[in-house]
């Protein structure tokens, strides 16, 4: 599936290119543009240049408005083939951070599933292979994001409880392009995992062979759900322009800022090798937890700096390095994505030392209600639409990085 996001003037330019090299009627068929390959327009361009070239008139007159007619018939092939050959996946294709991508965001029903699957698709159209993994251990439903309406013969609860060695025993190819690992929720106990399980999990999931692997979270700020957004290179925390979602946004992100801090010392740093700092530990669990209230990260930077530099380094590069960012999901016509994004910002600026980047937004669709319905994603439905413009862009970004 190819995936495009074209202007206005250059469909029109690829439609007066259709109706100069085919007909009238392929050019405004919407999907003629969807079936034509390099070889379709090659055929045609011979076809057309047979009849039009001016070498085969001898009139002068004649000559001159087939060289026109031939012309116009030359730039559209090149116009068609440059589009195509624009199209194909391109191999060296990566994304900017690292290959993990986690979507989380501290409420349920804000698209963080129809994000992940719908940016999955759009990631595997570039040539990327991408796997989609449901991480909402507690409510698995990104297969049905997918267009599996039933339940999966295999989930992540058989890698989970050891009835399959390895995820790629799970893995399951969709039509749509990316690779699934799915949930299945219905299985009592699945969303607790304990801590051996969590650590067996996200030591699979860094292991697999992918260029990019996308994790659809649940919608709390449960320890696991936070450690899976922790480790992943690029963290995307949704949110709508709805109080609970931003302010939700917000808990988010200061819950897994405050919880990388706490795991510099915590059992996960001790478990990959770290050392045990019981002063440390202390501290960091007194300046985020404590009961009178937690400290801004500027000010809990500040008393390291006073009262036990020796940590400083260590807690300067854990801050810097949570680098999230926000895509504001669901926007109505007339609201501008960057108010809302503005609302998190200002506060994640004063209370948590980060600038948190507004990576894309996406409106209100039609199309997405239908898509949850219906299960036919909306990105793969309409490719030219502005939902698909959207989530390119978002795709976009990760790769550039820019
Ligand atoms: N951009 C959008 N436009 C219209 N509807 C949307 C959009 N994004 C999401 N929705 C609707 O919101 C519903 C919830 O989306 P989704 O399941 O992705 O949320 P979620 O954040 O993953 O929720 P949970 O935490 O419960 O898994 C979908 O059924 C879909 O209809
Ligand atoms: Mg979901």
């Amino acid at each position: 599936m190819i995936v495009s996001r074209l202007e206005t003037g250059k469909i029109r330019e690829l439609k007066a290119a259709c109706g100069c090299l085919f007909s009238e009627a392929a050019a405004e068929n919407e999907s003629f543009l969807d079936s034509l390959d390099v070889d379709m327009v090659k055929r045609a361009y011979r076809r057309n240049a047979r009849v039009h070239h001016p070498d085969m008139n001898r009139d002068t007159v004649v000559k001159d408005v087939t060289s026109d007619r031939f012309l116009a018939i030359k730039r559209s092939y090149e116009v068609l083939v440059n589009y195509l050959e624009g199209l194909k996946p391109a191999t060296d294709v990566a994304l900017s951070r690292g290959k993990i991508i986690a979507i989380g965001g501290a409420k349920g029903g804000i698209g963080k599933s129809i994000i992940a699957a719908n940016l999955g698709i759009y990631l595997a159209s570039l040539g990327l292979k991408t796997v989609l993994v449901d991480l909402d251990l507690g409510g698995s439903n990104l297969h049905l994001y997918l267009g599996y309406r039933f339940l999966l013969r295999n989930s992540i609860n058989d890698f989970l409880k050891k009835r399959v060695g390895s995820l790629s025993d799970v893995m399951v190819e969709t039509p749509h392009g990316p690779i699934l690992i799915g949930g299945d929720s219905s299985e009592l106990g699945s969303a607790n995992i304990d801590f051996m399980k969590k650590v067996k999990l996200i030591k699979a999931i860094n292991a697999i062979e992918a260029d990019c692997v996308l994790l659809d979270l649940g919608g709390d700020v449960s320890y696991n759900i936070l450690d899976f957004f922790l480790q992943a290179d690029h963290g995307i925390v949704v949110t709508t322009r709805d109080s609970a979602a931003y302010i939700g946004a917000y808990h988010f992100l200061k819950a897994a800022i405050y919880r990388k801090l706490n795991r510099l010392t915590g059992v996960e740093a001790r478990s990959a090798g770290g050392r045990k700092d019981i002063a440390l530990e202390k501290y960091i669990h007194d300046a985020t937890m404590s009961e009178s209230g937690s400290k801004t990260i500027n000010e809990l930077i500040d008393s390291v700096r006073d009262e036990c530099p020796q940590y400083l380094a260590a807690i300067m590069k854990a801050v810097w390095e949570f680098n999230p960012y926000l895509v504001v999901n669901r926007v109505p016509q007339g609201v501008r994505p960057e108010e809302v994004a503005g609302k998190i910002q200002t506060v994640a600026k004063k209370w948590l030392a980060r600038d948190v980047r507004l990576l894309g937004s996406i409106g209100r669709h039609v199309d997405v209600e239908r898509s949850a319905i219906d299960l036919v994603p909306a990105i793969t439905r309409n490719q030219r639409g502005s939902f698909a413009a959207e989530i390119a862009a978002i795709g976009d970004r990760l790769v550039t990085g820019k």
